[in-house]
């Protein structure tokens, strides 16, 4: 997908350093450049968390975010990885219930990390 600037603040730190050598400084609007990232951890053999979930707010609402959860959860699949859990803020949790994860009963209040609140989520049986 084609974005006018490479400029967004949230997504450039999150992008590798591999990936901002190729593309931090793309000005022409021809050039295709990344537009989000996720990164999938791995926890231990059954057990994957999601991180660094960030679209460029240029192209946010277009199904980006939905794909890259898809594109992790396949992942997750080839390694056999069984269950995903992510920390997100709060006023994220529509989105990731969306895409697939659930706040579980024990998790139910949300705790503080990185100056906001952040709920734990769970996508269970992935594989
Ligand atoms: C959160 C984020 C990754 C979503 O990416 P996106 O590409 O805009 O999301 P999508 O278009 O794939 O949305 C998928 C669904 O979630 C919904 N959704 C998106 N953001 C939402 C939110 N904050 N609250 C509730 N629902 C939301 C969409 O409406 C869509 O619903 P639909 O399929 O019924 O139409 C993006 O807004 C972002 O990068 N935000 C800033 C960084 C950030 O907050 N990262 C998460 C840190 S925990």
């Amino acid at each position: 997908m084609v974005v006018p600037q490479y400029t967004n603040l949230h997504v450039l730190p999150a992008l590798t350093e591999e990936y901002r050598k190729k593309c931090i400084d793309i000005p022409d609007t021809k050039e295709r450049i990344p537009v989000g990232t996720v990164i999938l951890y791995r926890v231990n053999d059954q057990v994957g968390k999601l991180g660094r979930m960030v679209v460029l707010s240029g192209v946010r609402g277009m199904s980006i975010g939905r794909k890259l959860v898809s594109a992790l959860q396949e992942a997750a699949k080839a390694q056999g990885i069984k269950d995903i859990y992510l920390e997100g803020q709060v006023n994220k949790r529509g989105f990731y219930q969306k895409v697939g994860f659930q706040v579980e009963k024990e998790d139910e209040e949300p705790f503080p990390a990185r100056s906001t609140s952040h709920y734990k989520m769970w996508m269970r049986s992935v594989s």
